[in-house]
């Protein structure tokens, strides 16, 4: 074991829920929690998993000044077969460690993270819960935590996870959502922190976010920050296309979160022998194919948000309705594939579901 972990048990564990339907995303949260600290001179250390509760910290504490917060989110799932399995884990391990690159915290032992992982889920097993559409959310985080108030990269960070089991992130769960393309507020730049998954870059737009929610949208679907006129991303997940037959999706600038769920669409989608472009794709060449019924089917892919269809297409006071507001058969098929994968119930043939323990 990289980390020694010592463990602390709750002598109070909580209920459980017991109306699975009811779980929404992100509100309870487990028995437990890890923590780890760092620190210049002695690298990671006091790795420990303890009852869930407040993490007292420092108020000149970095990541309240400074905003240096990275964070993961992925899931474990309790497969067919009654083990308990993560999806394709080192993707989020590596992600966290680019995003820590950015930002200048500080790395972690790609093997000793997955242990770590494996070690929380493994307590918290019994919180994986049963019902289709249903997972344990892991949301590993990383801060800096300097308690000095100058601006410099820091000596001193946390490491922690918590686990919320979740069922579907949108009300709407597989029906298609409502999303409204942002004309003045942009996401990230290229050069910025886009492609890191940071608190600053979700803090950013939440305006914009709460703008579309007020008009009756879900997320906002973000253009570039430049030329604004080529499409990014969605809020919480990447954004793919049909138009004529071929799959567009926006390529990796920079300034997008390299979405894992993307990136095994894509190979899912290549498998089944369609064209995937990854290109810039503008907003004019959308509504373009949205008038002249080239643009077939729009979804959204996230951890969080699974494969989500988009119903409805909103840019500067027109809205566009795409593929009757019905799920497309692309759409389906990927959530279906996707989701038949991490729950054991289809062939793994790319290895992307991983053991943690039987459940
Ligand atoms: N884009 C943003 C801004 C996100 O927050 C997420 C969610 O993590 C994604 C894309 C999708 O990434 P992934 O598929 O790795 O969850
Ligand atoms: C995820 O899909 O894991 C996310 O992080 C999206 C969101 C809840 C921020």
């Amino acid at each position: 074991m990289k980390y020694e972990i010592s463990i602390t048990k709750t002598s109070n564990p909580k209920p459980h829920p017991q109306d699975e339907s009811k779980l929404g995303f992100g509100k309870i949260f487990t028995d437990h929690m890890f923590l780890m600290d760092y620190s210049a001179d002695k690298g990671w250390y006091n790795a420990r998993i303890v009852p869930f509760g407040p993490i007292p910290t420092h108020p000149a504490s970095t990541v309240f000044h400074y905003g240096a917060e990275i964070f993961e989110g992925m899931k474990a799932y309790r497969a067919v077969d009654g083990t308990i399995r993560l999806f394709r884990p080192m993707e989020n391990i590596k992600r966290l460690n680019n995003s820590a690159e950015r930002l200048c915290l500080p790395q972690l032992d790609e093997q000793g993270c997955l242990e770590i992982l494996n070690t929380m889920v493994e307590l918290e097993k019994d919180w994986v819960p049963h019902s289709e559409g249903t997972s344990l959310y892991i949301r590993p985080f990383l801060y800096g935590n300097d308690p000095h108030l100058g601006v410099h990269a820091v000596s001193n960070a946390v490491f922690a996870v918590i686990c919320s089991p979740v069922g579907a992130y949108y009300a709407e769960g597989i029906n298609p959502v409502k999303i409204a393309i942002e004309s003045e507020d942009v996401r990230a730049v290229r050069g910025g922190t886009g492609y890191a998954k940071c608190g600053g870059n979700y803090a950013a737009s939440l305006r914009a976010g709460q703008r579309a929610e007020k008009n009756g949208y879900t997320q906002v679907l973000w253009l570039d920050g430049v030329d604004r006129k080529y499409i990014e991303e969605v809020g919480a997940m990447n954004v793919m296309f049909k138009i004529g037959g071929k799959i567009i999706t926006p390529e990796l600038t920079g300034s997008v979160l390299p979405g894992i769920t993307r990136k095994s669409c894509i190979e899912l989608l290549k498998d089944w022998g369609y064209t995937v472009e990854e290109r810039k794709i503008s907003v004019d060449e959308l509504f373009e194919a949205a008038q002249n019924g080239t643009l077939e089917e729009a979804w959204g892919t996230g951890t969080a948000a699974v494969v989500s269809p988009i119903g409805h297409l909103f840019y500067k006071g027109t809205e566009y309705t795409v593929s009757n507001n019905q799920i497309g058969e692309v759409t389906y098929k990927l959530y279906n594939e996707l989701t038949a994968i991490q729950w054991g119930k289809a062939e793994d043939t790319h290895g992307w579901s991983t053991k943690v323990c039987n459940g």
